[in-house]
């Protein structure tokens, strides 16, 4: 019942194909505040949660370096599972996470990731509609202050799961695997840090090649004192329009804070039931649909340019744009995608084996920066029809 489930407590809350029965956290007050609003019960452990015959499915999004383990658990009670992204943190985890979803007849879904954004997914049927040729290359751009928002010790700790790479590069991975068509046979990158008192890489550039012959170039900061929003109408990365950062207001947060435990806590006060948690934010509804940055697709015949409210679509038979409703709830694309597999047993585009192909890039992205290489040696990459 962190930052993850605040971000998704609106979809929640709206779409009625979801019924809340249960939550976990060993946080109390985000227990108190839970069994406060919904009027079910709370535990502190996951084993007793799971345990409750009304549970159909959990949503987990504890950090990344639990993900393995409460996957595991969940997927033994039987539980259909929805875990954040990253998938986990290492290659080895992902394999056994998808084994015992596997085992447990369960289906096991990684998300939400910006490649589930509606832009994106229309944006890949003009693709898939072979309208402008095959795509040859994406650009993808995302300059952000994640590094000065409060976190846990561990999020500044590139070995522990912490950095842009696990956290940023697992949405950036997604939307140009979910474009390009999966299949990543090249990754060369440089991932840097610059600032000595947040630990962690905080920026990015990456070039993947993809088997289809495209390419993507990825570019990542999380030092911003620009905020890339501006080049997307204003509109924030959860929809919400004039949302443009403050560099110095989210910097001049973190001043005062002597060591890690203050910051982690400072992160959790701000969270669901904590001391600056503040309720509104879930009831109110995002005005425009979600993005993660500016993001330009070359087609042979067309660059089109998914945005909050539509597609911009520039071709040689002019300039075009496509709009796209706004959106009724929030993140609905990842209930359906859910729900569909869930209930329908239809298969899951963002399934185990295919967060396992965006992990083993991140992970790709990091070895290519360390040793200055490019690194072809990937072996869990999922193909995609585009
Ligand atoms: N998709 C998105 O937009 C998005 C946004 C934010 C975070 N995330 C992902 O969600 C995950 C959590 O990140 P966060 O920023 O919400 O972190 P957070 O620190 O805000 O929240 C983590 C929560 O997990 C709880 N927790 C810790 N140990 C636990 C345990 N053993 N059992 C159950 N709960 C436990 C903590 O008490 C806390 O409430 C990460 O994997 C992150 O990448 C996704």
């Amino acid at each position: 019942m962190g930052r993850a489930f605040t971000l998704m407590l609106p979809t929640f809350l709206k779409d009625s194909r979801i019924q809340i029965k249960a939550a976990t956290d060993p946080n109390v007050q985000a227990c108190e505040q839970f069994e406060k609003d919904f009027g079910v019960k709370a535990s502190l452990s996951l084993e007793e949660m799971c345990a409750n015959a009304l549970v159909d499915a959990v949503y987990i999004a504890s950090p990344h370096q639990l993900h393995a383990e409460h996957v595991q658990v969940a997927a033994r009670f039987g539980k259909h599972v929805w875990v954040e992204k990253p998938m986990a943190i290492t290659i080895d985890e992902c394999l056994q996470m998808i084994e015992v979803c596997r085992h447990a007849q369960v289906q096991l879904m990684v998300g939400h990731s910006h490649a589930f954004d509606l832009p994106v997914l229309k944006t890949r049927e003009l693709i898939r509609s072979k309208r402008y040729g095959q795509v040859k290359m994406v650009t993808a751009i995302n300059f952000t202050d994640f590094l000065y928002r409060p976190r846990r010790a561990e999020e500044l700790i590139t070995r522990l799961g912490g950095g842009v790479v696990f956290s940023q590069g697992a949405h950036q991975v997604d939307v140009v695997r979910m474009l390009c068509g999966g299949d990543v046979c090249g990754v060369s990158a440089n991932a840097v840090s610059w600032d000595p008192k947040r630990g962690s890489e905080g920026a990015y550039n990456a070039l993947l090649k993809f088997h289809s012959g495209a390419q993507a170039s990825l570019t990542y900061s999380g030092y911003a004192h620009f905020d890339s929003n501006l080049w997307m109408d204003g509109v924030g990365e959860l929809g919400a329009e004039d949302s443009i950062f403050n560099p110095a207001q989210t910097r001049h947060r973190l001043r005062g804070i002597e060591d890690a435990g203050q910051e982690a806590q400072l992160k959790s006060a701000r969270n669901y039931g904590g001391s600056q948690w503040n309720n509104v934010q879930a009831q109110s509804s995002p005005i425009q649909h979600q993005h993660f940055g500016p993001l330009v697709v070359s087609c042979e015949g067309a660059d089109l340019r998914p945005t909050p409210k539509g597609i911009f679509i520039d071709s040689d038979h002019g300039h075009e744009f496509m709009e796209i409703d706004a959106p009724l709830i929030p993140r609905q694309e990842v209930v359906d995608e859910f729900y569909a597999a869930v209930v329908n047993g239809q298969a899951l585009s963002h399934d185990g084996a295919w967060a396992l192909g965006t992990l083993e890039v991140c992970l790709a992205i990091l070895k290519s920066s360390e040793t200055q290489s490019t690194i072809h040696q990937l072996s869990h990459q999922t193909e995609l029809q585009i």
